[in-house]
């Protein structure tokens, strides 16, 4: 048996997050790794399944565990594994049938993992992965090229901050701007951003009106596209996800019944028609836009980031960490949903 943070039913309350007792997981394949976990991230996917957002697409196992970002230790490898080896430390975001890195141990492809750098702590590292990946791989989606203005809504967010961070040191931008409340001011500056808008106190889609050969949103708002030069290219992660979206989450979980496979040709429908409606505003801009979904890539994860961790360059922000007790999960549970994090919440498992 181990312990694992799940939910039992569906819920939007924070006290319904609890530590449970479970069958310890078993490798189910050569090319997996057992890792004991030492810290793990919340990213809003996980209150989101918890509430049952995504059970059209994806439909829930219960207890539902939590938990997709893990950092830990191998503590037992498949045969046919050859990144790595017991003892050593690693970090990743799990893919979605081995969700559940809010617990003692949880199994993952090693495909999904990369070597934690040696000067780089657990929680530091259990910060990156899900919210790092996907600021990177929406960044390559809006073809963000060195030299170009850079606009990224919630930069002091999870996404936001990896995304201010890449667009300073991987892509090369020259200008970077964000929106974010006035306390979080200096940390944006500090974290990449060159022009910080706080959207609490001034309309962002008039002070930066035309100023982004790229935009992405954090935040699902779809005005966004007036930051963007005609021409330009605009990324959500944040916004209605599209059809190949909820087809992307379809991919990764469990066989839909009869019923619940016309549930999601509906649903599909229903959020293209959406979506069409929501980007009119960028068609007439003539402004290409893409919903991007994370693919877990733990070769990408190394290559971009430990060369930044180690170098100092990124420091990712934690909000808060917490104990792995009914009393942590529920006090993290609560900074996660309320949406205004600086930077990443993490549970200390071990
Ligand atoms: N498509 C994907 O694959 C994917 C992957 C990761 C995340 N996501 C989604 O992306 C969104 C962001 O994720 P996250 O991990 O970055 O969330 P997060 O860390 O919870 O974001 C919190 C941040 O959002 C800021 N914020 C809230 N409202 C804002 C507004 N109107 N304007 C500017 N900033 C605002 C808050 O700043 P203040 O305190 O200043 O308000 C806070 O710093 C979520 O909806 C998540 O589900 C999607």
């Amino acid at each position: 048996m181990y312990k694992a943070a799940t939910v039992a039913r569906y819920t939007h309350d924070p006290a319904g997050f609890k530590v449970a007792e479970l069958p310890r997981p078993a490798l189910s394949s050569a090319t997996q790794v057992e890792i004991t976990v030492h810290a793990a991230a919340l990213n809003p996917i996980d209150f989101k399944r918890a509430e049952g957002m995504l059970s059209i697409a994806l439909p829930e196992p219960f207890p539902l565990k939590l938990g997709y970002d893990v950092a830990g230790v191998v503590s037992e490898v498949g045969s046919e594994v050859s990144r790595f080896s017991v003892g050593d430390r690693v970090y990743g975001r799990v893919h979605a049938e081995h969700a559940g890195t809010i617990a003692e141990y949880v199994v993952a492809e090693e495909s999904a993992l990369a070597p934690i750098p040696a000067s780089v702590g657990f929680e530091a590292a259990a910060a990156v992965p899900l919210a790092g990946l996907t600021a990177k791989q929406a960044l390559e989606a809006g073809g963000l090229q060195e030299g170009q203005t850079l606009f990224v809504s919630g930069g002091m967010g999870g996404v936001g901050m990896f995304a201010l961070a890449l667009a300073k040191h991987h892509f090369g931008a020259k200008e970077i701007i964000t929106t974010v409340s006035s306390k979080k001011r200096d940390g944006a500056l500090a974290m990449g951003a060159t022009r910080v808008v706080d959207y609490a106190q001034e309309d962002y889609t008039h002070v930066l009106a035309d100023t982004a050969d790229v935009a992405l949103d954090t935040v699902g708002d779809s005005a966004f596209y007036k930051v963007i030069k005609p021409n330009g290219s605009a990324v959500s992660v944040a916004m209605l996800p599209d059809g190949d979206a909820l087809d992307h989450f379809r991919q990764e979980a469990v066989p839909l019944s009869f019923m619940g496979s016309v549930k999601l040709a509906v649903a599909k429908s229903v959020v293209n028609c959406a979506g069409w409606f929501l980007t009119r505003g960028f068609r007439a801009k003539n402004v290409k836009y893409s919903f991007v979904v994370l693919r877990c890539d733990g070769e990408d994860l190394e290559k971009t980031f430990n060369p930044l961790l180690e170098s100092g360059k990124l420091v990712p922000l934690i909000s808060n960490s917490y104990e792995f007790t009914d009393e942590g999960l529920c006090s993290a549970f609560t900074e996660s949903r309320a949406g205004h994090a600086t930077g990443k919440i993490i549970i200390k498992v071990k």
